[in-house]
C-alpha cells in the first residue's frame, strides 16, 4: 500500500482557484452521492457541551474534580466539548487564523511552492487520499508537523506571510501546552495515573501535526461538503473554528448537529487513539463540515498524536475479564495509513479493528 502513496492519482485542482473563477455548477467530482448531502434539516436545540476550564487546575480539589467531570461525560456522551477559559490568548487566536487566512490570498504561484505530496501530506494540498476517480471534498489544506521537535522543519512552512512561522512556533506551544493539561484531566477521569496519556504518546516525544482548512465559498453548497464524515484517527483535536460563520457538524443519534461556535473556544475532540487506550469508555465521534454560498471558512486543527512508532492498546487498567480488550495492538503509523490511502469514511477504521480481533 505504502507505493501508492507517492504521488496523486490525477493532476490536483485548487478548491480555491475554481470558487474564485466563477463557476455556477460545481464539477462532477466534487457532487456526493445524494445520502452525503447535508440534509440541512431543521436544527434541533441542543449544542455540545461548554466546558468551562478555569477550575482544572485549580488547588480546591472539590472544583476541580468538577472540572474532570464536566470533561468526562462530554467525552463519554459526545466526544466533543467547547474549551472556554483555556488559557490561552485570544489575540494569539486571532493573529493564528488571519496570517493563515492571508496565505490562502496569496497567489496561487506562491502556495503552489509548498504543494504537498501523499508520501507524508506536509504542505498545500487538495485532496485526502489516493483513490482514483475518488469524489473529492470542497476544501484546500495546509499540512505541518509540530512535534515530535526532528520531525519540525519550519523551512516546509509557509514563508509567506512573514510573520507565519512565527506565529506556528508560538501558537504551537501553547496549544501544546493546552493538550498536556487536558490529557491528563482524561486521564484522572478514566481512573489512570495523570500522566498515562502523555506517556502512552511519547512524553517528551509525543506527536502534533496542525492542519489548516480553507473552506472556499461554493455555488452549490447543497450537493457538496467541505470536508467528508471522519473520525480523527490520532489522540485528540483542538479546533480553532472562524468565528463568525459555522460549518461544522457532529453527529449525535444518527442527526447532524451544527456546532454553533462560542466565541474564542477551542473545540476539542477525542481522537481514535483515546478510543482504543480507553477501551472504548470514550468514544471518537464523527463530524464532517458543510460549507456555504457567502463566506469562505477557515479552521486550524490542530492534532495530539501518539509518536508514530509506538504501539496503542486499551491500557491494562481499563481491562477486565467482563470489558476484554476490544483492539489489538497497532501503532499509529501503520492506523493512519488508511485515511492516507482512501480518504475520510466515517469510523469505518476503528469499528474494522474492533471486528478484527
Ligand atoms: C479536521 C476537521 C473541522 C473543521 O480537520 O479533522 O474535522 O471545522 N475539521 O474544519
Ligand atoms: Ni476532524
Amino acid at each position: 500500500m505504502m507505493n501508492c502513496l507517492q504521488s496523486w492519482p490525477e493532476p490536483v485542482v485548487r478548491v480555491q482557484s475554481l470558487s474564485e473563477s466563477g463557476i455556477q455548477a460545481i464539477p462532477e467530482r466534487y457532487i456526493k452521492p445524494p445520502s452525503d448531502r447535508p440534509g440541512f434539516e431543521k436544527q434541533e436545540h441542543v449544542d455540545i457541551p461548554v466546558v468551562d476550564l478555569k477550575n482544572l487546575f485549580s488547588h480546591d480539589h472539590t472544583l476541580h474534580e468538577e472540572t474532570v467531570k464536566l470533561i468526562s461525560s462530554a467525552c463519554k456522551e459526545w466526544g466533543f466539548f467547547q474549551a472556554v477559559n483555556h488559557g490561552i490568548s485570544h489575540e494569539l487566536m486571532k493573529r493564528t487564523r488571519e496570517v493563515w487566512r492571508e496565505f490562502f490570498n496569496l497567489p496561487l504561484e506562491v502556495k503552489q511552492e509548498h504543494a504537498n505530496a501523499p508520501t507524508t501530506y506536509e504542505g498545500y494540498g487538495s485532496r485526502l487520499g489516493v483513490q482514483k476517480g475518488a469524489i473529492l471534498d470542497w476544501s484546500d489544506y495546509f499540512f505541518l508537523h509540530y512535534l515530535p521537535v526532528y520531525l519540525r522543519n519550519p523551512n516546509k512552512w509557509p514563508s509567506l506571510p512573514l510573520s507565519c512561522r512565527d506565529l506556528i512556533s508560538e501558537y504551537g506551544a501553547e496549544v501544546v501546552k493546552l493538550c498536556g493539561r487536558l490529557l491528563k484531566a482524561m486521564s484522572i477521569s478514566l481512573g489512570l495515573k495523570e500522566d498515562y496519556l502523555q506517556n502512552a504518546f511519547g512524553g517528551e516525544d509525543i506527536g502534533a501535526c496542525l492542519r489548516v482548512n480553507f473552506y472556499p465559498k461554493c455555488p452549490q453548497p447543497d450537493l457538496t461538503l467541505g470536508l467528508s464524515s471522519h473520525s480523527d484517527p490520532g489522540g485528540m483535536t483542538l479546533l480553532l473554528p472562524d468565528h463568525d460563520i459555522a460549518g461544522l457538524q457532529v453527529r449525535k443519534n444518527g442527526k447532524w448537529i451544527t456546532v454553533k461556535p462560542v466565541p474564542n473556544a477551542f473545540i476539542v475532540n477525542v481522537g481514535d487513539q483515546i478510543q482504543v487506550m480507553s477501551n472504548a469508555i470514550y468514544k471518537s465521534v464523527e463530524h464532517r463540515v458543510i460549507v456555504n454560498s457567502v463566506k469562505d471558512r477557515v479552521s486550524l486543527a490542530f492534532f495530539c498524536n501518539p509518536k508514530s512508532d509506538l504501539l496503542i492498546e486499551p491500557a491494562k487498567e481499563l481491562v477486565s475479564e467482563d470489558r476484554p480488550a476490544l483492539y489489538s495492538p497497532m501503532t499509529f503509523d501503520e492506523y493512519r495509513l488508511y485515511i492516507r490511502t482512501y480518504g475520510p469514511c466515517g469510523k469505518t477504521q476503528v469499528e474494522f479493528s474492533e471486528s478484527n480481533r
